[in-house]
């Protein structure tokens, strides 16, 4: 067993989280002459459980048989991968946040963006955080393989856009009010919230090109019931959880009639179905045939299980 995988996931976590905020500050631009920098700086930085990420991060070593196996630019790409993921991440959330959507004024135990900067600047330094995103996975300067850089590209565009996170954030506005049953809302839920979830765990594998077909897809699957997961996670903190330890405000589902799983199954059926995806998350690492899963297995604990 080598040094790196002997590293407990907590303390990995924290390194992770450290090398993302530095590479973060590189990538989001000082306040201007406007202050778009420093709202998308707002957005991003200090705060953030930095799952898509770690998930990006967790896969690329997975699919490497560990962090050793990571040649120097596949771990580059993982970075800017992970980095990416966030940028997206931050972005929607600022959208989310605003008042034409789900009018939140506290979002990682801060003022939301639109608070603080307004809604004309809050929705730029969401555009700008979308845009930055790509930026990211395609450096000039040669240190990302460029077929790399396509597939990478290509995974986020597909997850963040109609198909995915933006497709089903309108079918979350389009649901208020409505009655939905369990395949609506795990549809609704799969792609709002699952969608870039998964594509964390398959950017991430991708920065790894070689990799075998069979693990390719058995991570495919394991994406989609972490992503899924989460999601119901989230359902339930809402109504469970407190504004403090949450850091945004609970709950606002009940409040703006928005169906969820716990709308939907109630608080008991909803926890067990948050632990038969943590099973089929596991199963599916099982049948990846990778030796070292140990991160993502405790990254789907830790979707799971998390009080915040
Ligand atoms: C919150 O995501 C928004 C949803 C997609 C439900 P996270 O709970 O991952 O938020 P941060 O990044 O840790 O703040
Ligand atoms: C947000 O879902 C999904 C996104 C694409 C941002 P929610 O509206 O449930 O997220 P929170 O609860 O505000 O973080
Ligand atoms: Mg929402
Ligand atoms: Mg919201
Ligand atoms: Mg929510």
């Amino acid at each position: 067993m080598t040094a790196n995988a002997q590293e407990s996931f907590a303390a990995w976590c924290i390194r992770q989280q450290g090398r993302l905020e530095v590479a973060l500050t590189d990538a989001i631009p000082v306040s201007g002459p406007t202050r778009l920098g420093e709202a998308m700086r707002h957005a991003t930085l200090g705060g953030g459980k930095r799952l898509r990420a770690l998930l990006a991060l967790a896969a690329a070593e997975a699919v490497a048989g560990g962090a050793d196996g990571l040649q120097t630019a596949e771990a580059a790409a993982a970075l800017r991968a992970a980095c990416a993921l966030e940028l997206i991440h931050a972005y929607s959330l600022v959208h989310d946040d605003m008042p034409c959507m789900d009018n939140d004024v506290l979002r990682r135990g801060k003022p939301t963006v639109h608070v603080a900067y307004g809604e004309a600047m809050a929705l730029l330094a969401g555009d700008a955080l979308q845009t930055l995103a790509f930026e990211t996975l395609t450096p000039p300067d040669g240190s990302v393989n460029p077929c790399v850089q396509a597939a990478l590209c290509g995974l986020l565009a597909r997850a963040s856009g109609h198909q995915g996170m933006a497709g089903g954030q309108a079918l979350d506005l389009a649901s208020v009010g409505v009655r939905l049953d369990e395949k609506q809302l795990r549809l609704m839920h799969r792609l709002k919230t699952g969608a870039l979830l998964a594509a964390s765990v398959t950017m991430g594998a991708a920065c790894v090109p070689d990799r075998p077909a069979s693990a390719r897809d058995a991570l495919a699957r394991f994406g989609e019931a972490v992503g899924l997961a989460f999601q119901v996670v989230d359902d339930i903190l809402d109504v469970t959880a407190d504004t403090a330890t949450l850091g945004k405000t609970v709950g606002k589902d009940a409040a703006d009639d928005k169906p969820t799983y716990v709308s939907v199954l109630g608080l008991q059926r909803s926890r067990a179905y948050a632990h038969t995806l943590h099973q089929q998350a596991l199963d599916a690492l099982d049948a990846s045939g990778l030796s070292f899963t140990t991160r993502l297995r405790d990254l789907t604990a830790l979707v799971v299980q998390r009080e915040k």
